[in-house]
């Protein structure tokens, strides 16, 4: 049996003023009421957090940061702390995505570093592993992704455990418009959760919510929230519009409400 409700998050990337952060929040606050009891989390860029955040006061949507650092505040020109998200009135950050990973040089210790932080001031780590292509290709995914779990989750207890979410994002897949197809995305899901089974046992494996992320739109959500092991999605381009990403969470919800 299925134990999350659908967890549909939006990352807004490098997108949105505040006018079209404005418009796109109020959109989403007001369809919310409707997708019970999906969890709706969106994640703009740092400049509309405060904005995205009064909007959504009193509404059951979340707001998340695409990126902390892991010092609570100090001589780091250009880096947002933890309490600074919660002080925006961010309940998430995401942390690890693969751009970051990729253009900003960020390592699987950083990241370890970065979920302490998140944790420590109450924030919940949206933490995203995914392999290349060229990975793939030589078979490595399994590898790669035990790598970015072992590391990155690195002395995390149960209690943790039961506020980090994961998002499991190929690279490959990501604003490519190439979905992972729901067997593609499955096995990675399924090994996922086996490894949380040895390190943390079960309920707390069980309940750990995992997304996909990589080129997720209205089409492909159903497909892929039938997968058993597929809690919802970290949707990048389709967030960027209210309708596409009121769609995701409606398809995951009928697939959700079909079991
Ligand atoms: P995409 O991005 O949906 O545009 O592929 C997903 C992500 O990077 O989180």
């Amino acid at each position: 049996m299925r134990r999350n409700p659908p967890f549909i998050a939006g990352n807004w990337k490098m997108h949105a003023t505040l006018a079209e952060a404005r418009t796109l929040i109020s959109e989403i606050v007001k369809a919310a009421p409707g997708l019970s009891p999906a969890r709706l989390v969106v994640i703009p860029p740092f400049t509309a957090l405060c904005e995205a955040s009064k909007l959504a006061q009193g509404s059951s949507v979340g707001i998340g940061g695409q990126n902390i650092y892991w010092e609570d505040k100090g001589a780091f020109t250009g880096e947002i702390s933890a309490p600074m998200l919660k002080d925006a009135g961010c309940s998430y950050s995401v942390i690890g995505h693969s751009e970051r990973r990729q253009f900003f040089g960020e390592t699987d210790s950083g990241v370890n570093r970065k979920i302490r932080a998140a944790l420590r001031h109450g924030l919940s780590p949206i933490v995203c592993v995914g392999e290349s292509l060229e990975e793939r290709e030589a078979g490595k995914t399994i590898a790669r992704i035990k790598t970015q779990l072992d590391e990155g989750l690195r002395e995390m207890t149960r209690e943790d455990m039961g506020r980090i979410v994961l998002a499991y994002e190929p690279i490959w897949a990501i604003g490519t418009g190439r979905t992972a197809t729901p067997g593609q995305a499955e096995e990675v899901h399924a090994f996922i959760r086996k490894d949380l089974e040895e390190k943390y046992g079960n309920p707390t494996a069980a309940y750990v919510i995992i997304l996909y992320g990589g080129s997720v739109k209205p089409a492909n959500a159903y497909a892929l929230f039938k997968e058993k092991n597929i809690d919802g999605f970290l949707a990048g381009g389709a967030s960027l519009e209210a309708g596409s990403f009121i769609q995701i969470a409606k398809e995951a919800l009928r697939a959700y409400e079909e079991e």
